[in-house]
């Protein structure tokens, strides 16, 4: 349950409400006056204990449930409103002075490690000292300005230089401990972990040192020394480069990994700069996410790929690539600790999640990205240009494993390709692949669609495949391809969000049209699910989710964030500029116009059947004005955009 339903279910509406309204019961429903218009004649507030929602079906023309009931009332915030009512309730929120305090301890770590950036940074501009890493960097070929611009340092081969250093800035032994900067032996004294490096400062995609690469300059082992998993580091769920990559990733809407810090250094300074680094762990699904969300949108871009694209360039070899889809990878047997394995089915089911084209570009045998785009920068863009789609990629390295033309060799390929093609959610491209995979083993296409079929609808075990297919409550309209049936309200809701929250610029367009038809523009009343209230309702008063104010986007964050994913499938191939996608949110938004109408109308009609001395005459005139709404919604929906024949029809006998 979410912690919205748990408050919902726990927090009794007639008694919130009851505390502010006198209210007088009538039936199964309480009747007051509305406390958000003045009318001291007429009880038009009602709440409903049935549903926990409350409507005032007077001038206010509004309702909803008790959150809405206590922003109104008190004049505050979604946040405010959820914490308010979740202490009520006496449910504990994340907010506790515990969160606060921690909280100020990440601020304070964050503090810590600017601060030893800077240290660093400020070292290696000082010739002598600095200089072997100095002529380190020269012999690699980085200009002075990328070094500036990833904010290159130098640790000096001292024990106790940093440390000496943020003391004196005022940081405590525990809090350089706990940033990773420092190390304490047993005995209690300290040293800096980070002796006589190249220091590369990782950042989160909002640009905070979250910790730090440091490259040996000779031969010592490890050749990378990494900051330890901290409070805010987590070496399996960030990507090296992302803050820098951010805007070229949006911008082309393509986003290539590559594995090595320098091979994304390298990257940049030769001007492709939507490259990021997995830091040598096989990709997990956090890092996968945190890319597609990046991604979401982006299709249709002028001179980009049609579907967003994710280019792994993560290994040299086939085998390696293969291996590092698995899991395999022997860079990995170096840390255990770092990553939550995808394998290639997961990695297939996800990419088709999150609606991105996963791509692999396949490196020659024994050359580094880094090596290659200075050697090459030309033969890196045309190998990006021809990077093959990871299924085509697996099918190819698989059949190259087996030797098919012995029954036996045929039957361990075709054990290892069913799970891979099972895992591909879109049935078109499943069915290609199965062909295509049939052609390469000689194999009867049945045989392999029987296997492939069980596979897919087999139980599955991991929580991650249930989450595979279209999302619940679309299903494809077939005349027309790509574009859903809606048959959920929630799943309604939560798809015009996704689709104004990539493109908010429909929204005043929206509500020129609903003019147009006489209607009252969009609202958050459209809007039945509590969260989805508050993201609209955020969304058109702030614009795009990067610009909420930090309490309301803090709290709506996870809502957000699982509402896009979800859509994602839905959602490909959107294209703000496309009309046919503006006629979508158009018919979804009145849809919901329809459904909020038809539920008023409903109420009012149970009220009256229930008492007979109400509504009160003077409503009379509004219960009218709500039918002939609903009427001009309905016509117009179903003439001009579902141009469903029957109905026409029915119109027209009418
Ligand atoms: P590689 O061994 O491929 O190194 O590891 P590289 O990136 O090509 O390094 P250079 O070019 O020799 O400087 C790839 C990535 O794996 C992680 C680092 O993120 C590295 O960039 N790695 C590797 C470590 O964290 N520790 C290591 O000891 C080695
Ligand atoms: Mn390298």
């Amino acid at each position: 349950m979410s912690l919205i339903d748990e408050i919902k279910a726990r927090v009794d509406i007639v008694e919130v409400i009851g505390e502010s309204v006198k209210l007088r019961r009538s039936g199964k429903n309480y009747i007051g006056f509305c406390p958000f218009h003045h009318n001291v004649h007429t009880p038009a507030f009602v709440v409903f204990p049935d549903t926990q929602t409350w409507r005032c079906f007077g001038a206010c023309n509004t309702g909803g449930d008790v959150f809405h009931f206590v922003m109104k009332r008190e004049g505050v915030t979604f946040a405010e409103a959820l914490r308010r009512l979740a202490q009520r309730a006496g449910i504990p929120l994340t907010a506790t002075p515990e969160a606060e305090a921690q909280e100020q301890e990440r601020a304070r770590l964050r503090e810590a490690l600017a601060a030893a950036a800077l240290f660093y940074q400020g070292l290696l501009r000082r010739a002598g000292e600095a200089e072997p890493a100095r002529a380190y960097l020269a012999a690699r070929g980085l200009t002075p300005e990328t070094v500036e611009r990833f904010g290159l340092g130098y640790s000096p081969p001292a024990w106790h230089a940093l440390l000496d250093h943020l003391r004196r800035q005022g940081f405590t032994l525990e809090e350089l401990q706990a940033a990773g900067l420092v190390v304490v032996r047993e005995d209690g004294t300290a040293f800096d972990r980070f002796r006589g490096r190249l220091m590369i400062p990782i950042r989160d995609p909002q640009g905070h040192v979250i910790g730090f690469g440091a490259r040996a300059l000779g031969n010592e082992e490890p050749k990378y020394l990494n900051s330890p998993q901290t409070a805010l580091f987590d070496k399996s769920a960030v990507l090296f480069a992302l803050d820098l990559a951010r805007p070229e990733i949006r911008r082309t809407g393509v986003a290539v990994i590559v594995e090595g810090y320098f091979d994304a250094i390298m990257a940049h300074q030769a001007g492709f700069a939507n490259v990021v680094a997995a830091m040598g762990t096989s990709l997990s699904e956090a890092q996968l996410r945190l890319l597609g969300r990046m991604l979401l949108g982006l299709s249709g871009r002028p001179g980009g790929p049609s579907v967003p694209r994710l280019i792994l360039a993560m290994d040299a070899d086939p085998a390696g690539m293969h291996a590092v889809l698995r899991g395999l990878a022997a860079a990995r047997a170096a840390f255990p600790e770092t990553t939550l394995e995808l394998g290639p089915q997961g990695l297939i089911r996800l990419s088709g999640q999150l609606g991105v084209d996963l791509r692999v570009l396949t490196l020659p045998a024994g050359v580094d990205p880094d090596e290659w785009i200075r050697r090459d920068p030309e033969a890196w863009a045309r190998a990006l240009a021809a990077a093959r789609p990871v299924i085509a990629f697996l099918l190819d390295y698989l059949a190259a494993q087996h030797p098919l033309e012995d029954p036996k060799g045929k039957s361990a390929f075709v054990r290892e390709v069913v799970p891979i093609l099972a895992a591909i959610p879109d049935p078109v491209e499943r069915d290609v692949y199965i062909q295509q995979a049939a052609r390469m083993a000689r194999l009867n296409e049945r045989v392999l669609l029987e296997l492939v079929a069980s596979q897919r609808y087999a139980p599955r075990g991991t929580k991650g495949d249930r989450r595979a297919g279209p999302p619940q409550g679309l299903r494809a309209d077939p005349s027309r391809p790509g574009v859903p049936l809606l048959d959920s309200g929630r799943e309604a809701e939560a798809l015009l969000l996704a689709i104004l929250g990539m493109a908010p610029d429909l929204l005043p367009y929206l509500n020129v049209r609903f003019a147009e038809l006489g209607l009252e523009p969009l609202s958050e009343d459209d809007f039945g699910d509590t969260a989805h209230r508050a993201l609209f309702r955020n969304l058109s008063a702030f614009g795009p989710v990067e610009e909420w104010p930090e309490t309301e986007a803090t709290v709506l964050q996870a809502a957000w964030a699982g509402l896009m994913e979800g859509r994602a499938a839905a959602l490909r191939g959107f294209d703000p500029e496309d009309e046919r996608w503006a006629e979508e949110a158009l018919r979804i938004a009145l849809w919901l116009r329809e459904q909020r109408l038809r539920n008023i109308l409903e109420e009012l009609q149970g009220l009256a059947d229930a008492m007979p001395d109400w509504p009160p005459g003077e409503f009379m005139a509004k219960w009218q004005a709500l039918a002939e709404e609903l009427k001009r919604v309905q016509r117009f929906r179903y003439r001009r955009i579902e141009r469903e024949p029957r109905t026409l029809r029915a119109e027209e006998e009418a």
